[in-house]
């Protein structure tokens, strides 16, 4: 099996997407699911939710944020350079069906995945509108496909140097406009602050949770999270969530657990030595 990359693309700054010949996952693939990377030996794993697939071609399509030492690692990649290993499709499959009304509210690199989203529910049947979050105007990016894929396309940033300023607009439009479903993938901090605006008005909401996780196959129980009081396992009970039961408090304190180890290899990989994995 061979992991090749056939596209690179740029979609913002640190923001990468590549396009992988993996005709096995392809073919199961479904929206919702996501892949553990290995860039090369001695690489991390690395989770990232399926932006695409395409059963014909053979190919999955993931996106990427340079946040640390993995996923700069990645980022050195080319078009045509070989992936160690992809594994997948992990996790559940969103649960799409023709819901009438459907929020999707993006934030950051999830953006990407987000749409595939997009593209199920809006073949479902369903009104789609999309919110793409960034933190300003040029970290926006895949505009012009949402519109492709959405009834309508709103854009909000932290600094407002793009469309709204933060979220809070959201509560005026649910105050004006009726959904039966949201859907939100991002930053857990944008994906807590979206499921306390749709909390008062009882729309379901679906949350993509990102714990650290190992093997990504419910065997380390790394990726434990709480929800409706209940543990459990972020990669075999998820990776989606009831956005209005999930305990987001414990979530940010245990993706911050490594955070001492994360910064220290972020920047040993910056400076050219001692990480365990050859530079390309
Ligand atoms: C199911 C799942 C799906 C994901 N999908 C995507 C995706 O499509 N695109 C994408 O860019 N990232 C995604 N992530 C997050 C991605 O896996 C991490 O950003 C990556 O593993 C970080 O590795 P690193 O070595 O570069 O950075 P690290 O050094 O490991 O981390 C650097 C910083 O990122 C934070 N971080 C680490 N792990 C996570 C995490 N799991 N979620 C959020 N922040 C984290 C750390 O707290 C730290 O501040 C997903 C995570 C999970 C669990
Ligand atoms: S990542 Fe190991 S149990 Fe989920």
């Amino acid at each position: 099996m061979t992991y090749k990359i056939l596209a690179k693309r740029n979609l913002a700054h640190k923001m990468t997407m590549f396009e992988v010949d993996a005709p096995e996952i392809a073919a199961k693939a479904k929206p919702g699911q996501f892949l553990i990377v290995i860039a090369r030996t001695g690489s991390e794993r690395i989770p990232l939710t399926i932006c695409d697939f395409d059963a014909q071609k053979g190919t999955v399509t993931f996106a990427f944020h340079e946040v640390g030492k993995s996923t700069k690692e990645l980022a050195t990649f080319a078009e045509g350079d070989v992936l160690l290993n992809v594994t997948g499709p992990l996790g559940n499959p969103s649960e799409i069906g023709c819901f009438g009304r459907v929020l999707c509210v993006g934030g950051g690199i999830m953006v990407a995945p987000l749409l595939l989203q997009v593209k199920a529910m809006k073949a479902a049947g369903n009104e789609v509108t999309t919110v793409l979050g960034c933190r300003s105007g040029e970290f926006l990016f895949m505009k012009k496909e949402a519109m492709a894929l959405s009834d309508e396309v709103l854009v909000a940033s932290d600094d407002g140097t793009a469309g709204e300023t933060g979220m809070d607009f959201l509560r005026d439009l649910l105050a004006c406009k009726m959904f039966d479903r949201c859907v939100v993938m991002g930053p857990v901090l944008m994906m807590r602050s979206v499921c306390e605006i749709t909390r008062p008005f009882n729309i379901p909401t679906v949350v993509t949770l990102t714990p650290i996780m190992i093997d990504g196959m419910g065997m380390c129980g790394v990726c434990r999270v709480t929800v409706n009081g209940k543990m459990l396992f972020g990669c075999v009970d998820g990776p989606e969530f009831d956005g209005h039961q999930t305990n987001f408090d414990e979530l940010v304190k245990r993706q911050r657990t490594m955070l001492p180890e994360e910064r220290l290899s972020s920047i040993m990989w910056e400076s050219g030595g001692g990480c365990k994995c050859e530079r390309k």
